[in-house]
């Protein structure tokens, strides 16, 4: 499979001729500027949460992929089902089987509104099981023991952490995590969109270094074949 980097914490999975989506914030963020949004492929969009940096392209990607599900706890595919858009719900603990493979919704430490406030359910992470790779794609959220329980129920190849800190763990608590989940790399995401989530890219590496974890950074638009 490839997965290119979209900017903030969305990437592009392409596995078998399926394209999937991870919360799409990509017109907004200057840093993704050179994305073109008009060409992105879409079947699936997976929605960790219902906050605007993690939903705003939903629309945007959905009106050049007809075809394209939303998957998303209740509370997110109903709100873009009331738009007519088509989406899967889930809820934490479940797992669904997809074309591509599977989806386990995982808990996850935050908080989660629409962009007018209203009610978005609980926040999520994922577990995707595709072409027998585990991924763990964390969403926005703290560090957590049960962290420990997904890395123990499937061996994960590859984790998608936060490292922005401020609205999510910083490094410190995705170098934890990454212990927890037994993963010796992670990509890192949810950093230097907006101020208050910049980082000090060498203090970063730093401290991946000092735990001997490899952390991957990818340029938007950068991609990595698993
Ligand atoms: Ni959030
Ligand atoms: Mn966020």
């Amino acid at each position: 499979m490839k997965i290119t980097y979209l900017g903030h914490s969305s990437f592009h999975i392409e596995t078998q001729g399926v394209n999937i989506i991870l919360d799409p914030f990509i017109s907004p963020n200057p840093l993704a500027k050179d994305i073109d949004i008009a060409k992105i492929k879409a079947d699936y969009i997976l929605l960790s949460h219902g906050h605007e940096d993690h939903i705003y392209d939903v629309e945007a990607i959905v009106s050049n992929n007809l075809e394209a599900i939303v998957v998303a706890n209740y509370e997110i595919v109903s709100y873009f089902g009331k738009k007519g858009i088509p989406g899967h719900p889930m809820n934490t603990g479940g797992t669904k089987e997809f074309p591509f493979g599977s989806v386990r919704m995982e808990n996850a430490l935050h908080s989660s509104s629409f962009p007018d406030g209203s009610y978005a359910g609980c926040p999520a992470g994922f577990t995707l099981r595709i072409e027998d790779k585990t991924l763990y794609y964390a969403g926005d959220t703290d560090v957590f023991g049960d962290m420990k329980m997904i890395g123990e129920r499937n061996p994960i190849d590859l984790a998608f952490l936060p490292i922005g800190d401020n609205f999510t763990m910083g490094i410190d608590g995705a170098l934890q995590a990454a212990d927890l989940l037994g993963v010796d790399k992670f990509v890192g995401m949810h950093f230097d969109t907006f101020p208050p989530i910049a980082v000090d890219a060498e203090k970063t590496a730093g401290a991946a270094l000092k735990a001997q974890k490899e952390l991957l950074l990818l340029g938007v638009g950068h991609s990595l074949n698993l």
